[in-house]
């Protein structure tokens, strides 16, 4: 079972402002979609919040987690720990024949769960925004397996390109 985050990321190492992100990107919304849809999706209790409508993602089991047990998500599993998040995924992604768990954020959750990503697929964000939330990935550990740079379209408000990484061997 691949776990695979699915990110995008500033040239500054920005993802997020005021628990939104900081760009509009259209474009990329459609690939986020494409890469999660039909998988367990594993996000922190902010980013849960900061969905549109506070609305679980749909075709996708979310799995939100946070300290708070008694912390209710309709339509989303809320979990307490990253170990449950876990357990919880990979029944999910068994029972759908996914190959992949998709970790989708925030900043904290990307951190604790980076040594045990497979791949990275992080949309390279064009532009240098302010914000208060980043992640960054030691390019040491991970290799670059494809690159695919597009121009902003009509409802991006940025160029971006579509990087995979995949974890070096020794690391
Ligand atoms: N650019 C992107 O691709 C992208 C993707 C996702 C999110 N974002 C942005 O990132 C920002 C949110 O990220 P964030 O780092 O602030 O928050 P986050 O990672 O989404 O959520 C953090 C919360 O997760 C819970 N949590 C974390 N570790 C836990 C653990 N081990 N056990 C139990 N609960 C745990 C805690 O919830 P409680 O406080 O409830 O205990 C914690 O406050 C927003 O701006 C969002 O828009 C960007």
């Amino acid at each position: 079972m691949e776990i695979v985050f699915v990110v995008a990321i500033a040239e500054n190492g920005i993802i997020g402002a005021g628990n939104a992100l900081p760009w509009r990107l259209k474009s990329d919304m459609a690939r986020f979609k494409a890469l999660t849809i039909g998988k367990p999706v594993i996000m922190g209790r902010k980013t849960f919040e900061s969905l549109p409508g506070r609305r679980p993602l749909a075709n996708r089991t979310n799995i939100v987690i946070t300290r708070d047990a008694d912390y209710r998500a309709p339509g989303a599993i809320v979990v307490t720990s990253a170990a449950a998040a876990g357990s919880v995924a990979l029944g999910d992604a068994l029972r759908r024949s996914a190959a992949e768990i998709a970790v989708i954020g925030g900043a904290e959750i990307f951190r604790q769960w980076l040594d045990r990503a497979d791949r990275l697929e992080i949309t390279e964000v064009h532009a240098r925004p302010d914000g208060d939330t980043h992640f960054d990935v030691d390019k040491a550990m991970w290799e670059e397996t494809e690159r695919v740079r597009h121009p902003a379209g009509p409802e991006d408000s940025a160029a971006f390109s579509y990087v995979t990484y995949r974890r070096r061997p020794s690391h």
